[in-house]
């Protein structure tokens, strides 16, 4: 397996169930050129919405273990709405030096943008479900009063791991993915700009925005989609500063051997799952090279 080299520039770890966490690392690599990132897809258990809060927690816990020892990360970013919601507080307790960002679904933003009150969210079930998202569902809606905003909540089970299987066969055929799309849509009411009418839409999972075209072409134009890659790279720089013993803060040094790195190592890709799969997303997505994607054992799940 790759690793980073401890005398150089150490990198961010970045995860997800698959390959879903990757448009929260094209959003990181655009705000951070010159950072370098250690991406982990965990596809051979995909998807995670599906799995117990158990699992869930154990495979986030082996991961962020395996980043540690052998990318030697300075921070970890949960590219994963599931993991975050049911995994991130333990994550924080047990690796307590290790800075952690979380994704979570939008909905504050989305208060704001919406004029017509209504706001549909799309998520996996075990995200939708979870205490998190109850939680901070109560306090946007508490901070939104006495101005009121209706959420449509809907898990869309099977559409992250139809996501995953389109990219896994190297399909170009959209067929069951848009099938998905239109039905759950179809479940949460009318979409447009009309009073009563679901003028936002919040993805509360990070393989959403892969189809976020299919989408806003069943949604129409006049809805506003919400994702939140750029959110998480903002805070995830805000981490990547360096404390200096002085309190001062320094930002990540750019030197030109640094920069050379960039096109050859500076991001590694390794998958549980199919090599594949993950070398046509990277390709696609983010115009990486087949050589930056690895297959590592899932261990003994
Ligand atoms: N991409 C993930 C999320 O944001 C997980 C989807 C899944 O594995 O179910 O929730």
């Amino acid at each position: 397996m790759p690793a980073t080299d401890n005398n150089t520039q150490r990198a961010i770890g970045v995860f997800d169930s698959g390959i879903g966490g990757l448009s929260v690392l094209r959003a990181m690599r655009a705000e951070m050129p010159h950072e370098r990132f250690i991406y982990w897809s965990d596809s051979a258990f995909a998807p995670y919405g599906e799995r117990s809060d158990e699992f869930v927690i154990e495979r986030s816990h082996f991961i962020t273990e395996q980043l540690i020892a052998k990318g030697n990360v300075k921070s970890v970013v949960v590219a994963c709405n599931t993991a975050t919601a049911v995994a991130i507080e333990s994550l924080r307790q047990k690796f307590a030096q290790l800075p952690f960002v979380g994704v979570e679904p939008a909905l504050k933003p989305s208060v704001q943008i919406s004029k017509t009150g209504r706001v549909g969210v799309v998520g996996t079930h075990a995200t939708l479900q979870s205490v998190r998202f109850e939680k901070l569902l109560h306090k946007v809606q508490t901070d939104a009063a006495p101005a009121s905003c209706e959420f449509i909540v809907q898990p869309c089970q099977g559409l992250a791991l139809a996501i995953e299987k389109q990219t896994e066969k190297l399909q170009t055929d959209t067929l069951e993915v848009e099938q998905l799309c239109r039905q759950y849509l179809k479940a949460m009411g009318t979409f447009g700009n009309e009073p009563g009418q679901i003028d936002t839409l919040v993805l509360g999972c990070t393989h959403y925005v892969f189809v976020e075209d299919i989408l806003q072409q069943l949604v129409g134009p006049h809805v506003s989609i919400i994702s939140t890659g750029s959110a998480v790279a903002r805070q995830a720089h805000r981490l990547s500063v360096n404390a200096t013993p002085d309190g001062q803060v320094d930002l990540v040094p750019n030197s030109e051997s640094t920069l050379k790195d960039q096109t050859t190592n500076a991001i590694q890709l390794w998958t549980t799952g199919s090599l594949g799969a993950l070398q046509h997303a990277a390709d696609r997505w983010l115009n990486l090279p087949a050589q930056n994607c690895h297959w590592i054992a899932p261990s003994e799940h």
